[in-house]
């Protein structure tokens, strides 16, 4: 059960890219060549086309999930999109309070573990995304900003922390190419690791993956890493042959 837990999880993160037949290629491509994949995988796609991914995806091995989701429950929230909603449509996971919305959107780590407290209610895997800027990291910070930001997730979720899962992404590395090296990957992963073990008995069971220019070239050795338990996805998730090398390396 618990090594299941920590199955390699490898997520690709769309953003806000796709068309219905570029979607349609790209899913048919991907399926094309699962086999031998067993890492546990998932594509966060734009909200817009969770109906038409829900149906792509049907009974296959990749799993569906969301970019984002409202802090509300439902009302006048205009254009925003709420977890039941995200529920109708079978979406397993849902990235949380990623740097693109933190710093486009403005959200505070207080709405971020709101959104948390959402995604969980609705029995889903939320991936929570916290890292640090060029400039935090110069000046020493990593590792306070990291704890930060997963300690106002921790503190709203109380027991339900074990069922969640954490994205460690440099700001820095996030769509730059520049990759944390593998050492440096782990060092933090390790931080947030101790802190989730002070928060639960379970902490083991929490899949701490690596985003931030992860590619087919950089995943093996990032993989390799003792806290390190799958990636999240960006650019490289968009090319089939570059997503499902790297699901196969995560599947070794
Ligand atoms: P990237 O994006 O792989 O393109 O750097 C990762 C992410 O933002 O999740």
């Amino acid at each position: 059960m618990v090594m299941d837990k920590r199955m390699p999880l490898m997520v690709g993160n769309w953003k806000m890219n796709g068309s219905l037949s570029a979607n349609a290629t790209l899913v048919a491509d991907l399926l094309q060549g699962m086999a031998g994949v067993t890492c546990r995988t998932a594509v966060c796609v734009p909200s817009l086309y969770l109906s038409q991914m829900q149906g792509l995806l049907a009974g296959s091995a990749i799993d569906l999930g969301a970019q984002d989701v409202s802090a509300h429950a439902s009302g006048a929230y205009t254009g925003e999109v709420s977890s039941d909603m995200l529920r109708d449509f079978a979406v397993r996971y849902c990235i949380v309070g990623h740097s693109e919305r933190r710093q486009y959107h403005g959200e505070s780590d207080a709405m971020v573990a709101t959104k948390v407290q959402r995604v969980l209610a609705q029995g889903m895997t939320p991936i929570v995304c916290v890292g640090e800027t060029m400039a935090e990291r110069e000046a020493g910070q990593t590792e306070a900003v990291v704890k930060r930001q997963l300690a106002a997730v921790i503190h709203a979720n109380g027991h339900c922390i074990s069922e969640i899962a954490v994205a460690y992404e440099p700001v820095w590395a996030v769509g730059t190419g520049l990759t944390a090296s593998p050492e440096q990957a782990q060092q933090v992963h390790a931080i947030l690791r101790a802190q989730l073990r002070a928060a639960t008995a379970h902490a083991d069971r929490v899949s701490i993956l690596y985003g931030g220019s992860m590619n087919a070239a950089n995943a093996a050795n990032l993989l390799a890493q003792a806290d390190v338990d799958g990636g999240l996805i960006g650019g490289a998730s968009l090319k089939a042959p570059d997503f499902l090398s790297m699901l196969k390396t995560a599947s070794r």
